[in-house]
């Protein structure tokens, strides 16, 4: 078809974009309508920046920056979006922009992969590309703006805006501190000092100036929209609408009117279901789609969608516009406003608005769109609510007019099917009311579990009203009352009429607010199964308070909160706004040169460009498959069939591989450790809910992830018992793991006679943990190739490919020697991809075996979550005998540990949980463990594995005795450290020398770095001060026991004088191969008494191969990188001793001699080159203690439940660092996902243990909006250590547990919540004696200060309800 057709006719018939300036074109033909940016990038491009990381738009992982110009105003327009879920057919003429086309190799880096590289914010790099666009996008369309002309050097962009430009952008690395701080370096209003840890200027540097910078060029400096397509773009405006409605072609149309539409939508080409009507398509991130569509009308073109009319009586926006334009809009239409009251609710909407998703699913998402998933599937929108709140009206065309109705009514309408068309939204303009003198009040408020960074409401609201004071009773009154809420469990946002009633033309007093609380209650009363129905009640009765109490005198009002500095400042200080500070101490050594130095990150801007090559990465070879697995949804049932729904994707299965397929010399082996073997496929019985059953082939991933969501399993209990799912079940029915004698820990002194010596004892009270899904950034991912004579050649992305090699080989029943495993660079791992990769790689090399073809598996987010594992939960029954001075004299803790189905590597889980307990000294220590085996997916170590879950138990103990002795946390804490003598007594094999045990003196030096004396006085004065709000702020320790293993290490230089290194361990984001790279720099620049320059860049580190480097162990535990470091240093002074005589020689020869020469003459006299070692640590190497503190200052919203962290500060020994700017971002990312474990992380699953918490939708990690407000980190140099390698000591996990003092400081602050409610209730109970358990997110938050503290408070102040109610 020629072209101009292709701009008027509704059915697209080739596709034209440019993706980092280059023209693309496909005919439909070759294109199915439902292919997504991301997938036609990744698999039609060479370009693989954008990364899948969960297809939901909800991790950012795949951001580009889309640019559309418009002939008619000669205007390009560019904004960030999720590649994931923008449909390919949706950017025709469009111009996309990926991280490689800001920047690479080839043609140079930007200023912003330099910056995220210099500022070390970049760990694994998974998220590094999209990092890169969010903050591209925020930089472009900030000096798109009018503000005035930044200083040279600078964006317009401003530090608060740069904080927010990445919200949406999930890292599980980073814990997003130098992020905020590289694209901070951006901000024109920027101070350069407060900037954190780079490479551009050293601390001690008199003032740092952006010259020292990579350079930016105004406007980001990058063509976003080629000349070629507005050219094209122009010549195709020309032509005319030349109507074709008659095809009868599968694909994409784009009706340009509202007649085309029903044209099309009557046609019989559209009978069928498997049709979508799409605008932003950003509704398949919440409800997923289930099969294949293979034609899609995409009804933003038609104009009526698009208009925006501006009326004296309110504005009306056409539903096709995007959220992001509609905040623009609202807010320009706010400030253009006359009366100042009338302009506030068009702000407040553009600012609710603006916490909605991301910025770049906002950017694609569409009003229209929003409101429809409200009125067609219930979504629990903030824009219905609060459009509601203010009494909008929709214009909506059913086949013939286009009619108005409110949003009510609209609303209220029973689902709308595709025959009906949302044209535009209307929202009226409020103003005071002049005759009433009144003014106009209007608040939106929303709890989410994040406060920017996407989290749905668990309940929403918007109120609007004139107030008026009543001058006969000295009240104000209300009147024109809107009360919507929304997303408590409703179907749809709704008005509280009765409520509104009630309070119309009443004397607004405390009992009036009671009285409409009551009616409240009777209102919002969430559906039947909709989670925490409680909590959103009492926080929906909060938001009424909130706005109600403004209005009254005598009542606290919890939207200001009260300075404890200066008493009489009534300042409303909202925390969320709160900028974000850093401070780093780290002391770079010099004596072992390069090591020791904060050099950045190897391949760094490889990972910020795009360009480092994950597995998803490497181009799929020729006739390659793709797998998904089918999963077993219930526990322990037989699987007796398994078919597939009649479907489109059903109908691209090529192959089904399951148990039958495995060779007869083979097994049915998945995953194996020194304790136990975990089959691949549940066969005949699926043993838990998550268990493969079989891998489904198609020629494309989502083919092959589609047709597997279509597998229909049939499951037969009879004769089975029934499962075991929860840790009391396994304690009833005695099902437990063995735990080895040599792996269970040791007990200390004697219980009875300890608790004999006790004045005081609590007995068996219990602490709950539960799980915690790893979330590495990368989902599990193999590619599978098979080789030549019996052979499989594996890409894992895997943290021990040496096991890999082994459950491969059994599986396939074919030597070791056959099997060649592979990996490059791991997308993060945390512990989930040592054991739990397995399974992927076994499972893609079966397929490959029985296909005799290339199979690539990259499981979906969905699948990954539901069937990996994760953190093992437990529970732990403390008794304790104390002193009533604090002194702890006896515990006995009773461990319950919920294992899974296999032993995986449970065995050593006890022992970490007793090892973090230990820190203290609890003068005897008893404990009887139980290591569950239950019917729930495996349970595998995840970073810290057990210390993270003793610890806490540890300092709930710890606070439990102090708060019955009414004593300082901090006091006992002290009262119970460890002297050096029991510190031996309780770590015999790891103590080392008195000298090194630092505890002591980092808690002091925290506390007075901390200022945490005076805080925690200026808190008590807050929280007498504040009624709404609460602060705690707590101090922990930390000992964690550090077990470096035996590494490989082979060192090569060739004859160019460059040198390759390859390791056992592998990278996975903790900046192994850097301090690999700088150990080999240094150890073979001994050669040279001062060092030697320049090798530091000729260092290249393999990828791990199981054939070319044998022993090489499995990636985790912290101490890979030392051993890997010691293997190298062992290698280099190998290869150290082979070149010595040839350099003295030539010493005698010549005087200096350079690197080159050395290699070139040491090659002529056949010195072996090539040095392997097998490092193994010796007595007094193979285990130490680290030693840590941390504090944290946490303040609650007593209305939501909402937790921020203001402030941590850490302080952390390290020996003398490898690499301090390495440690210290270990250090700070281990304690962001420690804060994830503690308060964000609900791990969730339902009666049948299968997990529900299965995608970004509803399990939250900490995203930027979370990390503390004020974050501190301090990597000491404890000087020399003799067994140390260089001296170093380990980082890369140890934080996680520091991140327990977020949790005690939040009990403090819920105890502050509990004694002031508790004072003014009857209630007999200890406010102090509850049960914090893990994690503590909001709800649970708000539960333990109580659900009815308003009620109490209202009551407290001698107010009955008003009578009405
Ligand atoms: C990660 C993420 C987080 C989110 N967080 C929030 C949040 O916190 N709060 C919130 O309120 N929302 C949230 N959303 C929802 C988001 O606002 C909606 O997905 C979006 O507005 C839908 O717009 P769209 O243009 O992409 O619609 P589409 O996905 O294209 O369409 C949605 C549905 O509406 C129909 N439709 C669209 N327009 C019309 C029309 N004009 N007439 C008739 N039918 C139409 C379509 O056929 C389809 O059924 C989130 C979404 C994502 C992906
Ligand atoms: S992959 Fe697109 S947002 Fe996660
Ligand atoms: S660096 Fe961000 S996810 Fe790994």
């Amino acid at each position: 078809m020629a072209a101009r057709d292709d701009a008027s006719s509704p059915l697209v018939e080739r596709l034209v974009l440019a993706l980092n300036g280059r023209r693309y074109e496909v005919a439909a033909a070759e294109l199915e309508p439902s292919t997504t940016l991301l997938e036609f990038i990744r698999t039609r491009t060479p370009f693989r920046g954008p990364k899948l990381g969960c297809g939901e738009g909800g991790c950012g992982a795949c951001v580009v920056l889309i640019a559309k110009y418009n002939p008619a105003t000669d205007e390009v327009t560019e904004f960030s979006a999720s590649s994931c879920l923008t449909l390919i057919y949706s950017l025709n003429y469009c111009s996309v922009i990926t991280t490689e086309g800001l920047g690479n190799t080839r043609d140079g880096f930007h200023a912003i992969q330099k910056r995220m590289s210099g500022f070390h914010a970049s760990q694994c790099g998974f998220c590094t590309p999209g990092m890169c666009m969010s903050i591209f996008s925020s930089l472009v369309n900030a000096d798109n703006s009018k503000r005035p002309q930044p200083p040279n050097g600078f964006s317009k962009l401003t530090v608060s805006e740069a904080e927010k430009s990445f919200s949406g952008n999930l890292c599980r690395c980073t814990g997003y501190r130098p992020i905020v701080d590289a694209c901070k370096s951006f901000a024109s209003d920027v101070d350069l000092e407060d900037l954190g840890l780079n490479i551009f200027w050293k601390k001690s540097d008199r003032k740092p100036d952006v010259s020292k910078l990579p350079s930016y060029t105004f406007g980001g400096g990058i063509c976003t929209f080629p000349d070629f397509l507005r050219s094209e773009l122009k010549s195709l405006q020309q032509h005319t609408d030349d109507v074709n409605t008659t095809s009868s072609k599968e694909g994409w149309y784009q009706p340009r009117s509202i007649k085309h539409y029903y044209e099309l939508i009557n046609s019989t080409l559209f009978s069928e279901s498997s049709v979508k009507v799409v605008i932003g398509n950003t509704s398949a991130g919440v409800y997923k789609d289930h099969d294949l569509y293979n034609k899609y009308i995409d009804i933003g073109g038609i104009p009526e969608l698009s208009s925006i009319v501006s009326k004296s009586e309110g504005i009306e926006i056409g539903a096709a516009i995007t959220i992001s334009r509609s905040i623009e809009i609202l807010e320009k239409e706010s400030k253009s406003m006359s009366s100042p009251n009338g302009s506030v609710v068009f702000r407040k909407l553009a600012e609710h608005m603006s916490k909605v998703a991301s910025p770049f699913v906002r950017n694609t998402a569409s009003l229209g769109g929003n409101i429809m998933l409200a009125q067609k599937y219930s979504f629990p929108s903030d824009i219905a609510t609060i459009l509601l709140g203010v009494g909008s009206t929709v214009c909506i065309q059913v086949v013939g007019e286009p009619r108005h109705v409110t949003l009510e009514e609209f609303l209220e309408q029973p689902p709308l099917d595709r025959m009906s068309l949302l044209l535009s939204i209307f929202i009226p303009h409020w103003i005071a009311d002049s005759q009433t003198d009144s003014s106009l009040v209007f608040e939106t408020y929303r709890a989410a579990s994040r406060p920017l960074g996407n989290a749905i409401s668990y309940v929403n609201s918007a109120f609007l009203g004139h107030v008026s004071f009543d001058e006969s009773s000295g009240d104000h009154v209300l009147n024109n009352l809107h009360l919507a809420f929304g997303a408590y469990g409703t179907e749809h946002a709704i008005r509280a009429r009765k409520v509104e009633k009630f309070l119309t033309g009443k004397s607004l007093t405390a009992s009036t607010i009671h009285g409409a609380i009551q009616l409240l209650k009777d209102t919002v009363v969430p559906a039947k199964g909709t989670s925490h129905p409680e909590y959103r009640v009492s926080v929906a009765v909060g938001f009424l308070f909130s706005f109600l109490s403004a209005h009254v005198k005598g009542i606290a009002y919890p939207g200001k909160t009260f300075s404890a500095s200066s008493a009489n400042s009534l300042d409303m200080i909202d925390i969320y706004d709160w900028p974000l500070s850093s401070r780093q101490e780290t002391i770079s050594g010099d004596e072992y040169k390069p090591v020791g130095e904060p050099v950045k990150k190897y391949g760094v801007e490889l990972q910020a460009s795009g360009e480092a090559v994950y597995v998803d990465d490497i181009p799929a070879p020729k006739n390659c498959l793709h797998g998904e697995f089918i999963y077993s949804t219930r526990p322990l049932s037989f699987v007796k069939n398994i078919t597939f729904k009649s479907s489109l994707s059903s109908q691209k299965i090529i192959a089904v591989v399951s148990a039958k397929d495995i060779p007869k010399d083979g097994q049915n082996i998945g995953s194996m450790s020194m304790f136990g073997d975990e089959p691949l496929f549940g066969d005949p019985i699926a043993e838990f809910a998550g268990q493969a059953l079989g891998v489904v082939i198609a020629e494309t991933q989502r083919y092959a992830d589609m047709a597997a969501k279509q597998a229909v399993v049939e499951y037969d209990t009879v004769d089975l018992n029934p499962p075991i799912l929860t840790m009391e079940q396994a304690v009833q029915n005695n099902s437990y793991f063995n735990v080895p004698a040599v792996f269970y820990p040791k007990q200390v002194g004697d219980f009875s006679m300890g608790m004999d010596e006790a004045d005081h004892k609590i007995l068996s009270t219990e602490v709950k943990l539960a799980s915690q899904y790893y979330f590495y950034m990368e989902t599990q991912t193999a590619l599978a190739i098979p080789d030549e004579d019996n052979n499989m050649v594996v890409y894992s992305s895997s943290q021990y490919p040496e096991l890999a090699q082994t459950v491969i080989a059994k599986c396939l029943g074919i030597p070791l020697a056959n099997v060649r495993v592979i990996t490059r660079r791991v997308g993060g791992g945390f512990g989930g991809k040592a054991y739990r990769s397995f399974p992927v790689a076994t499972a893609a090399a079966l397929s490959a075996y029985k296909l005799q073809r290339p199979v690539k598996m990259y499981l979906n987010r969905n699948t990954d979550m539901i069937m990996v594992g994760s953190r093992h939960p437990m529970k732990a029954l403390y008794s304790v005998g104390f002193k009533s001075d604090g002194k702890i004299t006896a515990l006995h803790l009773d461990l319950v540990i919920d294992a899974g189905i296999s032993e995986d590597l449970s065995p050593v889980i006890p022992s970490g949980v007793i090892s973090a307990l230990k820190k203290y000294n609890w003068g005897a220590l008893s404990f009887d463990i139980k290591l569950c085996k239950t019917n729930n997916t495996s349970k595998s170590a995840m970073r810290a594995p057990g210390d993270t879950q003793g610890s806490l138990i540890a300092e709930a103990v710890i606070e439990h005795v102090a708060s019955v002795l009414s004593l300082d946390s901090n006091h006992v804490r002290e009262m119970n450290f460890h002297t050096y003598d029991s510190l031996v007594l309780f770590y015999p094999a790891s103590a080392g020398k008195d000298s090194t045990y630092t505890l002591r003196s980092i808690f002091n030096r925290l506390a007075l770095t901390s200022s945490y004396l005076h805080r925690a006085d200026t808190i008590k004065q807050f929280n007498i001060c504040n009624k709404w709000r609460k602060r705690g702020i707590s101090c922990v320790p930390l000992i964690f026991n550090v077990s470096p293993r035996p590494a490989p290490g082979r060192v090569s230089v060739l004859k160019d004088g460059s040198i390759v290194v390859q390791v056992g361990g592998i990278e996975i984001g903790q900046g192994l191969w850097t301090k690999v790279q700088q150990m080999t720099a240094f150890a073979l620049g001994k050669l040279w008494p001062e060092g030697c320059e320049g090798l530091l860049e000729r260092v290249r580190v393999l990828q791990a191969d199981t054939l070319n480097l044998v022993q090489s162990g499995v990636t985790g535990g912290s101490s890979t990188s030392e051993s890997s470091c010691a293997a190298t240093l062992q290698a280099c002074k190998l290869l150290v001793s082979r070149l010595n005589p040839v350099m003295n020689k030539m010493r005698l020869q010549s005087g200096t001699v350079s690197w080159d020469n050395l290699i070139s003459q040491a090659s002529q006299e056949n010195v072996n080159l090539s040095a392997s070692v097998y490092w193994v640590p010796e007595k007094g190497s193979n285990s130490y203690l680290n030693y840590g503190a941390g504090t944290s200052e946490v303040e609650i919203d007593l209305i939501t439940g909402a937790v921020t962290i203001l402030r941590s500060d850490l302080v952390y020994d390290c020996g003398m660092s490898l690499n301090p700017a390495v440690d210290l971002g270990q250090i700070e990312g281990s304690f962001i996902q420690g804060v994830g474990f503690f308060i964000y992380e609900e791990h969730q699953t339902n009666s049948d243990g299968l997990v529900i918490s299965n995608s970004t939708w509803d399990y939250k990690i900490p995203t930027v909006d979370t990390i503390p407000k004020q974050f501190n980190v301090e990597v000491l140099n404890t000087g020399y250590h003799k067994d140390r390698v260089l001296s170093s000591k380990a980082s890369g996990e140890p934080a996680v547990v520091l991140a327990s003092s977020v949790h005690c400081a939040l009990r403090e602050a819920i105890r502050a919540a509990r004694k002031d409610f508790a004072n003014s209730a009857e209630s007999g109970t200890s406010p102090l004696t509850f049960q914090l358990n893990v994690p503590a997110p909001m709800t649970i938050v708000k539960e333990l200060c109580g659900f009815d503290i308003v009620e109490k408070y209202l009551e407290n102040l001698g107010h009955k309800p008003a009578s009405g109610a």
